[in-house]
């Protein structure tokens, strides 16, 4: 018979979901940083980079807290996400729509880590992992912010210049 599994093991296996997934996006920031054409663009993919270091140290904390090993999984889904990014780094390199597909990418990147953010934390309030709760929601805080900011790039120029392409 299957050994029962609970919401623990559920909770463990998320995490080292999103610990892949994170290391994952930090080398993958500074190539979208050198692709970007917009300094604002760029800049934004920095200051993410930065902030995604601290996020696997907040993860690092949270397997302390659990007592386990800080230790990642293949996660599938941002493998195929990150693909996707290059895929229009390499085909859209160049052209006046190339920001605005690194933005596309970059903020399916974002919904990800905020539905495992937000799963996470749920998990860990209904665990009573009060201090995990707050590390993984001050996480989400800056996922969610990232998302935001790359939407104001996108309506402030990198659209418009994607368009504006195709009519000169
Ligand atoms: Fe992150
Ligand atoms: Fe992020």
């Amino acid at each position: 018979m299957a050994k029962e599994k609970t919401l623990d093991d559920l909770f463990h296996d998320t995490l080292k979901d999103i610990y892949y997934a994170e290391r994952k996006i930090l080398k993958a920031l500074p190539k979208m940083q050198r692709a970007a054409q917009s300094e604002d663009l760029k800049a934004a993919f920095e200051k993410h980079r930065d902030e995604t270091e601290g996020q696997i140290e907040r993860l690092q904390q949270v397997f302390e807290l659990i007592g386990k090993a800080a230790r990642g999984k293949t996660c599938d889904a941002i493998e195929g996400i990150i693909a996707e990014g290059e895929e229009i780094m390499d085909e859209f390199k160049g052209t006046a729509a190339l920001d605005a597909g690194l933005i596309s990418a970059a903020q399916a990147v974002e919904h990800y880590e905020m539905t495992r953010y937000g799963t996470l934390k749920r998990w860990a309030t209904e665990l009573g992992m009060k201090d995990a709760a707050k590390l993984l929601d001050a996480t989400l805080q800056e996922e969610m912010k990232t998302d935001g900011d790359l939407t104001k790039l996108a309506d402030a120029s990198a659209n418009e210049r994607a368009k504006a392409s195709k009519a000169a």
